[in-house]
């Protein structure tokens, strides 16, 4: 199979070299726009030629951001060819259509390396789908926030030197808004949803706080009482709707979270009969996320012509029915409060007008 790769960045360039030498596989033509003599393949900054080349069968993006990669992905799947993202906002953003075009041209579109890095998550979920009923689905789904979160309970590092040390290892981006307030474990709980319980739900729908209200002094007073901070985006089938939610959770040390450092992602889902599954392992990173890259092009070199389910169902998000206890933290007093997820998000937004730095995390519950 021949494939065009969109994006020459840490993801793309790893998956490059995964391809050299293989026989199954050949990129045929890199999308740059700049020349890469380093490459032996056709390198052009002309996606026009990339579309009209009838050798090309899949189109791999791994440019991120929305535009110009969803113009880019339509116009592939319009010309018959298979897509393959990394790119776990676009699919987010355009879920609908994408899976749409998908089923409509009779296409493979796969982007098991949007959520996980890694792990093959999203692959081992839908296939779980289809022998249980999932009830729910939560973990760790964002390395750079986990590094941080990491380095501040084990070193004892404020909020901003761990950023720093974030940056300059390159894990966390110039602009670390998306993984620091939680946007992009929420954009990979919302793909994991969406496969869990056949639904489409919508990002924004979803609240979402992240670890920048985390201060060495929260760490260590969770510390003393045998807890650990970690992020977590977690989804759960609640009737009719989706209950989900990204926030900082309290773990305690006997959870295997607690135990997942540095860039790993550790996430679990709930089936009705056949009980608990954790999956955890490198959440970034090019080899790692170049790795499920490869398997969704062996997946589509193998007969894959689709995406992972048939059909989705548009559902809203009800926080109402799940009950949990938190931890609030306003102008420097901490109090506990047993109460719906809707109750914590709504009375963390109303403390926030009186202490934009105010904290809210949830306390891990134990689960079958
Ligand atoms: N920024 C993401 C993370 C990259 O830190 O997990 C992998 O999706």
């Amino acid at each position: 199979m021949n494939i065009a790769l969109l994006g020459f960045g840490t993801v793309g360039s790893h998956f490059y070299k995964l391809c050299e030498g293989r026989t199954d596989l050949h990129v045929a033509a890199v999308l740059s726009r700049r020349p890469r003599p380093e490459l032996t393949c056709t390198v052009t900054a002309d996606y026009d030629e990339i579309v009209r080349d009838p050798s090309i069968d899949i189109v791999v993006e791994v440019m991120g951001g929305i535009e110009p990669a969803y113009s880019y992905l339509c116009a592939a799947m319009r010309a018959g060819k298979h897509v393959v993202t990394a790119n776990k906002q676009l699919m987010c953003a355009h879920f609908e259509e994408l899976t749409s075009l998908a089923r409509e041209k009779g296409v493979a579109l796969r982007c098991t390396a949007a959520a996980g890095g890694g792990i093959p998550w999203l692959t081992s979920l839908s296939r779980a789908s289809e022998l249980d009923e999932i009830k729910a689905v939560e973990g760790i789904l964002n390395g750079t926030t986990n590094y941080m979160l990491s380095a501040m309970t084990n070193s004892g590092a404020d909020y901003a030197p761990a950023l720093q040390k974030a940056q300059e290892l390159g894990y966390a981006e110039a602009d670390p808004t998306a993984d620091v307030e939680g946007l992009d474990a929420r954009r990979k709980i919302v793909l994991s949803a969406d496969l869990a319980f056949g639904v489409n739900i919508r990002e924004e729908d979803i609240p979402c706080v992240g670890i920048s209200s985390i201060t060495a002094g929260d760490i260590a007073k969770a510390k003393d009482e045998g807890l650990t901070y970690k992020l977590i985006a977690r989804a759960e089938k609640n009737g009719r709707a989706v209950a989900a939610f990204v926030c900082p959770t309290l773990f305690p040390s006997s959870a295997p979270e607690a135990h997942t450092d540095g860039t790993g992602n550790l996430v679990t889902l709930f089936a009705s009969r056949f009980g608990k599954q954790s999956f955890s392992g490198a959440g970034a990173g090019g080899y790692p996320t170049g790795s499920n890259v490869l398997r969704d092009c062996l997946d589509v070199a193998d007969g894959c012509r689709s995406f992972y389910a048939d059909s989705f169902t548009p559902c809203s998000v009800n926080l109402s029915g799940t009950q949990c206890k938190w931890l609030f933290r306003c102008m420097g007093e901490y109090f506990t409060r047993e109460c719906s997820a809707r109750e914590a998000f709504d009375a963390y937004e109303s403390y926030r007008k009186d202490d934009p730095h105010a904290l809210l995390a949830r306390y891990a519950a134990e689960e079958e």
